[in-house]
């Protein structure tokens, strides 16, 4: 199963705190962005990458795809304010149908058998996304205040690539758009046309750079990857 993929990059990393975009520190001495472009870049699946960045980031982004040979990014968009108007500014560059991944930048440790059980499911049933079973207890808090304990077995930590069929995924960004709403993931948009997205159990070494304690987090999957 083919795919596209939005790679959002547009951020600022302000929790990490590391004085620039936090997708240009390295890892293993490359930068986290060519970490992830690398396994899209790699995967035949992938016909094509799509990447939203902030003008502030464009020479030294294109100055990397370069030196790495990431010949499948076909565009760079601006990005927007938020995460998803810098997804909505890429999927409005996506003309054909097929299936489309919007995958976090940020995410370097996808691995390409995920993404391919992934893809297959949303080519099923329109909407896929990855998350893990939630670790830790979980309970709703307000103004520091206990409000309940929230049944653990139901809860998941969600990741991406999140994985749709272009039309379906144009319609829940159109809908959004009109209604003014501002999602955390992609699958939110879909779950307000009333579309099932389906779970698929990911992989808990895929997480997101965040704050300055993940790049530690990071340098040890990388140890273990390496073996
Ligand atoms: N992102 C984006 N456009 C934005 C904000 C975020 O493309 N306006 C991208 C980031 O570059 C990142 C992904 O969305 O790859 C997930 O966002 P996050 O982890 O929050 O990264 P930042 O927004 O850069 O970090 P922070 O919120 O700490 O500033
Ligand atoms: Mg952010």
């Amino acid at each position: 199963m083919t795919y596209q993929v939005i790679i959002p990059a547009a951020g600022q990393g302000k929790r990490m705190g590391a004085g620039k975009n936090k997708l240009l520190l390295e890892l293993d001495g490359i930068p986290v962005l060519v970490h992830t472009l690398q396994v899209f870049e790699a995967d035949d699946a992938c016909t094509g990458i799509i990447l939203a960045i902030h003008p502030q980031d464009e020479a030294e982004f294109n100055a990397l795809i370069n030196m790495h040979h990431l010949c499948k990014v076909k565009g760079l968009v601006p990005g927007g304010k938020e995460r998803q108007h810098s997804i909505y500014n890429a999927l409005k560059t996506v003309s054909n149908d097929g299936i489309i991944l919007v995958h976090d930048a940020a995410r370097p440790f996808i691995l390409k058998k995920h993404i391919h059980v992934l893809t297959e499911a949303a080519a099923k049933t329109g909407a896929a996304i990855m998350g893990v079973p939630a670790k830790d207890t979980m309970k709703k808090v307000e103004n520091g205040v206990v409000e309940a304990t929230v049944e653990r077995s139901s809860l998941w930590a969600v990741q991406t690539p999140q994985a749709f069929r272009v039309s379906l995924l144009v319609e829940a960004y159109e809908k959004a758009e009109r209604d003014h709403f501002l999602g955390t993931d992609d699958a939110s948009l879909i779950e307000r046309l009333g579309h099932p997205v389906t779970m698929i159990e990911g992989d808990y070494d895929n997480i997101k750079l965040t704050t300055p304690e993940d790049l530690f987090f990071a340098e040890a999957i990388l140890k273990k990857r390496k073996g």
